[in-house]
């Protein structure tokens, strides 16, 4: 049975190639991943896809903009049926507010569940050097915590981050906030260009909430085979 902690990214560019692998998969994955690559070419025609086939999506585009456009924006992919959106902490309090307000709004007009958004911190590709060009002053690590409360203070549900920052989020905004991360290797899996990764049940452990995994299952010789060693581990721990 499929695991919804678990969340697969469609990291294609076709809808072809979504019918592919949610057909291979089956009933034993239940939640998606769609980012920029698939929704700028396929569009809305694969949320209705994933939707038909009793699938969640998570609609990965990181929105950030004036907060009059993002909520705009929310509103838009809060009628396509997504239950989680991401956004950039690092536009600011109003924006996240003024999208919050959005996705309730929407969902309460289209009486449909109100998607959950997500900030995104730290890009986990800032190294030092990047961050210190860019302006930053704190260390990431504090930086990804203080834009982690900022964002829980702004109406955020959750973010998304490095299983290796989960611990210090979930210690700094509590039980109920959602952390979604990505960099997962089970231990069957090669680390592909992934630096800092975290097996499910280490990522679980540490206070993450759901677990976004690509290539270890996509690319695996047999994918089904991959989720389910990955859903063992995973029960290993307690929703
Ligand atoms: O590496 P893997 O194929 O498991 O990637 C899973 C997904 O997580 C991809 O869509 C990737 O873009 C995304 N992601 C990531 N690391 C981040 C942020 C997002 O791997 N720091």
């Amino acid at each position: 049975m499929a695991d919804d902690r678990l969340i697969v990214a469609l990291d294609v560019a076709s809808l072809d190639d979504v019918k592919e692998l949610v057909t291979t998969l089956g009933d034993s994955v239940s939640y998606y991943k769609v980012g920029m690559e698939l929704f700028y070419a396929a569009g809305p025609n694969t949320i209705s896809y994933l939707r038909e086939q009793n699938k969640s999506v998570f609609l990965d585009l990181k929105l950030h903009d004036i907060p009059n456009t993002v909520a705009q924006g929310v509103t838009s992919l809060t009628r396509l049926g997504a239950k989680l959106i991401t956004l950039h902490s690092q536009g600011g309090p109003v924006m996240m507010e003024k999208a919050a307000e959005a996705a309730t709004k929407a969902a309460q007009e289209l009486q449909v569940e109100r998607p959950k958004l997500l900030a995104v911190t730290v890009l986990t590709s800032f190294d030092d050097e990047a961050w210190t060009a860019t302006g930053g002053q704190l260390p990431i690590r504090d930086q990804v915590v203080k834009l982690a409360k900022l964002a829980k203070a702004s109406g955020m549900d959750g973010v998304v981050a490095s299983p290796l920052e989960a611990k210090a989020i979930r210690e700094a905004c509590g039980e109920d906030f959602l952390i979604v991360t990505p960099g997962i290797r089970p231990s069957f899996a090669a680390a592909n260009d992934q630096k800092r990764i975290a097996t499910p049940k280490s990522a679980l452990q540490d206070g993450a909430s759901k677990l976004v995994i690509g290539r270890p299952i996509t690319k695996a010789s047999n994918p089904p085979e991959a989720v389910e060693l990955i859903i063992k581990e995973m029960e290993a721990i307690n929703k």
